[in-house]
């Protein structure tokens, strides 16, 4: 009897963590395996500064094509839309910390730079049950202190469509279709509609070139990114 319980709460111990472990990352783990960077045209797409009410037709725009993105997310946001953080996470897309309020990091003490990536953490944490491997500083602006309390890489873009300047979708689609090499990363933000209306023109006009979409992860796997330094791509992995 006794063992018989002991079975039945470990079986239930390791499907939960079976669940909790791998729900988020089983359809990257997925497409991993089928996409080799190394010698097919990779692209990431990143979208900063969410989530926001629209980030939920970008996931399901994202579900229609199949693809796979990164999100880099602002953590008081991440409080006010732990659902929508979670449908992300289980849905392969990759999640990373942007700060918590998109403070300027350079201007803030460690201290204070250090609870604006360990607020975010939680908050990310809470949402999917795994703490983001990645950070992207706001506006790109970094120093000793923002690399050293970030303790992991940080990711920033290759590609700048300046989609929070122009707020022109014809224009996003046109940057990224003429600009995106293979290995980069590209960085949109879903917080504006311009951007989200961009995204199946985006897709579509990277697929005819022949690219695979995947993760920050992917991108660089079989690789690891070093610990608190500034990466931007991964261009020489492609080697057809
Ligand atoms: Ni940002």
């Amino acid at each position: 009897m006794h063992r018989r319980l002991f079975a039945l709460a470990l079986a239930a111990a390791l499907c939960g963590t079976a669940l909790a472990g791998t729900a988020a990352t089983s359809a990257s783990a997925a497409t991993s395996v089928t996409v080799d960077c190394r010698r097919v045209k990779c692209v990431a797409l990143t979208f900063d500064d969410g989530p926001v009410a629209d980030t939920v037709r970008l996931l399901r725009i994202l579900k229609d094509h199949n693809v796979q993105v990164t999100f880099y997310l602002v953590g008081k946001n991440v409080q006010s839309h732990p659902s929508t953080v979670r449908s992300a996470a289980l849905a392969g897309h990759q999640v990373g910390n942007h700060s918590w309020d998109h403070a300027k990091l350079t201007g803030l003490s460690a201290a204070k730079v250090r609870s604006q990536l360990s607020r975010t953490d939680a908050a990310i944490k809470l949402a999917t049950g795994k703490k983001p491997t990645t950070f992207r500083a706001p506006y790109g602006a970094h120093n000793a202190t923002v690399r050293t309390a970030a303790a992991r890489p940080l990711v920033h873009w290759s590609v700048d469509t300046l989609d929070w300047k122009y707020r022109d979708t014809a224009r996003i689609i046109r940057t990224v279709k003429a600009e995106t090499r293979p290995g980069d990363i590209v960085l949109l933000h879903d917080i504006h509609k311009t951007t989200v209306d961009a995204v199946p023109g985006i897709i579509q006009g990277l697929k005819a070139r022949g690219f695979h979409f995947v993760t920050v992860d992917q991108l660089f796997a079989p690789d690891r990114l070093p610990s608190g330094r500034v990466t931007y791509h991964n261009r020489g992995a492609y080697r057809p």
